[in-house]
């Protein structure tokens, strides 16, 4: 008996079976074997919303959430946002290695020269409505995009892969400027490519008559840094979705308006938005224990609290309290900040919380820096959906490589009716037979 297997008994059949265990996993597919008769479909495993399924092997990004760490492809994530740009930790996530200097010129150069849209897909952002939620505008104009490079069908060809990647990290902060003007009425501002990726952003959101936009280095580089911490967190809900559609073999834009369609939701990157909404409603420091109380009744949630994976404190939730400074001393400070660190002081001294092993993820602080940059919350989803695409990219790119992958299709256990057929109440005999004389015709 091999080491790294297990023995099943089925005490069904009192049969045993041998399954390898490998990186701490069996594959699902060895419980097949395990039958009842040899008419028994075999066994399945049931993991509703995947709370303990490997869907993949994945080289990217790592995270221990006991100790509260995260990495990319071996870098801790601090020591990436002190040292590094959110384009080096692009090129690390995509390709494994932070670029050497040479590598990093070429592949700035690259997705500077891919930020314009065409202008079909200007005038196609010029028919929503007014009000329309930024978010919904990035997911559309995102697949819009499937249209205008048609070529980017060819999923199989790695060199048409890498032009689409270029193309959709160059193009996020041009969708995401463009669905922001488009909301406040003003005029799209064309990308200019003497900047860098964060004050081009900067400078297509916020030009205006200027003939050249001048970027408050602490706020570039505070925007660089919320990029690299946002930019990949393994096999979250959005990158999942960016695999399963991926594994159909779509193109890379529709896969990624899925991903960030899914990125929308309260529950995943929409809860930056929600933590602001519930900052507002607390209001001040001292409604926060009858907040607290509530919470701990569970009439309501405590939004940017608790975390799937972190059963500690969320490593990008302190690198982001430390930027939060350096921003505020540029804007001023955005006086919620002081509510949210009175809730997370009081949370944190809590049995109720402690026990849950509830902590600061990194959307309780990130909204209270976004607004105090001038954005509303409708825009905090796009900043996160910014930097994601290239986790997203990253993921889809590993998938297309790995020889293990095929198209996502889960099982199911189905617990509806059994066989049976149409009744009607006195045609019994008359609709039987007319239905079955149809369908022989
Ligand atoms: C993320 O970064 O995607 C969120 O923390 C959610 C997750 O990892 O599940």
């Amino acid at each position: 008996m091999a080491n790294d297997s297990m023995t099943i008994t089925d005490h069904r059949t009192d049969k045993s079976y041998e399954v390898p265990v490998e990186c701490g996993t069996i594959r699902a597919m060895d419980l097949r074997k395990i039958k009842t008769s040899p008419d028994d479909f075999g066994l399945m495993t049931y993991d509703p919303a995947f709370m303990n399924t490997a869907c993949c092997k994945s080289s990217i990004t790592f995270i221990d959430g006991d100790k509260g760490i995260l990495r990319y492809r071996g870098y801790d994530i601090d020591d990436l946002a002190e040292n590094c740009t959110y384009l080096e930790v692009a090129y690390l996530l995509l390709c494994g290695e932070l670029p050497t200097p040479e590598q990093q010129n070429k592949w700035v150069a690259e997705i500077t020269h891919h930020t314009m849209l065409h202008e079909s897909t200007k005038q196609f952002m010029d028919g929503f409505r007014y009000d329309a939620h930024p978010m919904g505008m990035l997911v559309s104009t995102l697949a819009a995009l499937s249209t205008v490079y048609p070529e980017a069908k060819q999923v199989l060809d790695p060199e048409v892969r890498q032009r689409q990647i270029v193309r959709i990290i160059a193009k996020m902060a041009t969708l995401a400027a463009y669905s922001y003007r488009h909301r406040l009425g003003q005029p799209y501002i064309y990308p200019d490519n003497d900047l860098s990726y964060s004050e081009n952003f900067m400078n297509m959101l916020w030009r205006m008559t200027e003939p050249k936009y001048v970027a408050s280095p602490v706020l570039a580089r505070a925007l660089d840094i919320l990029f690299i911490l946002h930019a990949d967190h393994e096999q979250n809900c959005s990158s999942t979705t960016m695999r399963v559609v991926g594994s159909a073999q779509a193109d890379p834009y529709l896969a990624c308006a899925a991903a960030a369609a899914a990125l929308s939701g309260p529950l995943h990157g929409g809860a930056n938005e929600e933590v602001l909404c519930m900052l507002d409603e607390i209001g001040s420091a001292k409604n926060i224990p009858a907040y607290i109380k509530r919470v701990k009744q569970g009439e309501i949630k405590l939004m940017g609290f608790g975390h799937r994976v972190y059963k500690n404190y969320d490593p990008r939730a302190t690198i982001i309290k430390q930027v939060a400074d350096q921003v505020f001393e540029v804007t001023g400070r955005n006086q919620k900040i002081d509510i949210a660190l009175e809730l997370e002081r009081i949370a944190l001294e809590d049995d109720y919380f402690v026990q849950r092993k509830l902590y600061p993820n990194v959307d309780f602080y990130s909204g209270i820096i976004y607004q105090a940059m001038g954005f509303q919350p409708e825009m905090f989803t796009v900043l996160f959906a910014i930097p994601r695409a290239a986790g997203w990219l990253a993921q889809w790119k590993e998938l297309m490589q790995d020889p293990d992958q095929k198209i996502s299709r889960p099982r199911q256990i189905f617990t509806g009716r059994e066989l049976r057929t149409v009744q009607r109440a006195g045609e019994h005999e008359n609709a039987k037979n007319v239905g079955r004389i149809l369908v022989h015709q």
